[in-house]
């Protein structure tokens, strides 16, 4: 459970300063959390996600067959089922987490048994027919209810296919390359937009082979995975706030420890850099095809530009897009988001919540299907953000609310937990006031 208050007041700052190591990255402890419970032996995870999201990935692993051990140095321990899952006992819980169920889909298809995914409200309204299609064509058989969660899976052997996602998304091409490591034949998969490869990373670590060539990967099945030991490196995504809210200040200065800068996420770095951020790459380092860095930031004398984000781009940072279009309104020449539907369907509607909340604190935009169009050089004043319990709204806002006028109260606060348990306390920390 959260210790996070239900309600935040965030107070204006004077200027944002210092320097904080933000928890292991989502996305890869999701996928470390995965593999090990698959593989055979031990795995060591160091500075896993302390999220409630990762631990969801974990609890199921668990239920199905896994060891999890907790170390005191926040070590987590995994032994894996060498590739054998058990009946569960009882249905799955996902909890808020669609990479867990999407990812875990792919991972169970092929075992002989019957799993029932099931999540929070939030996460049993979200599209599940994405994976269905191509695990179906796999020859798995998927029962959801009118497209979404809870998921019946009819686990059994499975074929390879080939595959061309039709809508850019790492959970999909993971789901589809996790059942394709266990079906027969080999499996490829293209995608348009070059989406996160951390599942690539992934499974070559736990010693799987895949090969890419163009934009066509291509995975053989009946592979055995070994368990590893692996240091997950700070998320980006979670990172992007406190980047976010450096741009805000003129002399603020930043520093991030131990931050995952793949490529394949790193669009965040080129699109805080034409805004105004001056960033500083330091000691980089390569951990299971991961590369961690350390991230100074502070903003050029010129103050803050403005940017159009649309195509690939949208799809790169979309988990950075909330709180890009909550400091927009701050910038000189406003924040344009296009192409970015995908929004709509995540943990919330967040192109409505962003609307809404930008809205209660005066700002002025145009919302689009597919974006918000929110011009610069315009001043917030504090207000009640609804953070509708999705997490990166209620961080998004905390970070608008830095250069408002009076106090604003984020209310649904505790969603922060899901991805980032001490945001609110690393915030207090690096806020001169
Ligand atoms: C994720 C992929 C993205 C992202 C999500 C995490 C992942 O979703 O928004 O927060 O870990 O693969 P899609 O795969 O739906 O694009």
């Amino acid at each position: 459970m959260s210790s996070i208050p239900s309600i935040q007041t965030i107070r204006p700052a004077r200027t944002f300063q210092g320097s904080v190591t933000v928890p292991g990255d989502k996305s890869i402890s999701h996928r470390y959390a995965l593999l090990a419970g698959l593989a055979e032996g031990t795995t060591r995870l160091s500075n896993f996600s302390t999220g409630a999201d990762p631990h969801s990935s974990l609890g199921c692993m668990e239920a199905l067959g896994a060891t999890i051990v907790h170390r005191e140095d926040r070590t987590i321990e995994v032994t894996g089922t060498a590739g054998k899952f058990i009946q569960p006992a009882g249905a799955l819980d996902c909890g808020n987490s669609g990479s867990t169920m999407r990812m875990i889909a792919g991972l169970l298809a092929p075992h002989p048994h019957t799993f029932t995914l099931i999540g929070d409200h939030s996460l049993t309204l979200r599209p599940m027919e994405r994976i269905r299609k191509p695990l179906m064509q796999m020859g798995a058989r998927l029962d959801l209810v009118d497209g979404h969660a809870p998921i019946t899976i009819h686990g059994g052997p499975l074929k390879a296919i080939a595959f061309d996602t039709p809508i850019p998304s790492a959970q999909v091409k993971t789901a589809v390359l996790f059942a394709g490591l266990q079906a027969e034949g080999t499996t490829s998969l293209s995608e348009s937009v070059r989406t996160r490869d951390h599942s690539e990373h992934a499974l070559r670590a736990f010693g799987a082979t895949l090969t890419r060539t163009g934009e066509t990967l291509s995975i053989a099945g009946d592979q055995r995975l070994k368990g590893i030991e692996a240091t997950v490196p700070g998320d980006l995504s979670s990172a992007a706030f406190f980047l976010c809210a450096a741009l805000l200040f003129p002399d603020s200065n930043l520093i991030l420890d131990s931050i995952g800068m793949n490529p394949t996420r790193a669009a965040l770095l080129d699109v805080i850099s034409a805004l105004g951020g001056k960033i500083k790459v330091l000691n980089v380092e390569e951990h299971h095809g991961e590369l961690i860095g350390t991230i100074q930031v502070n903003v050029s004398p010129n103050g803050l530009k403005g940017i159009d984000i649309a195509g690939a781009l949208s799809a790169q940072i979309i988990d950075e897009l909330p709180v890009l279009a909550a400091i927009a309104p701050y910038t000189r020449d406003g924040i344009t988001i296009r192409d970015a539907k995908e929004l709509r369907v995540k943990e919330s509607d967040r192109i409505a919540l962003v609307a809404q909340n930008l809205k209660a604190m005066g700002a002025v935009f145009t919302e689009f299907e597919d974006g918000l169009a929110i011009p610069g050089g315009q001043q917030l004043h504090g207000a009640s953000i609804d953070s509708g319990s999705d997490h990166r709204i209620a961080m998004a806002f905390s970070i608008a609310a830095l250069r408002a006028n009076g106090d604003t109260e984020i209310h649904g606060a505790e969603a922060a937990a899901i991805s980032f348990p001490e945001f609110f306390t690393q915030l207090d920390s690096l806020c001169q006031r």
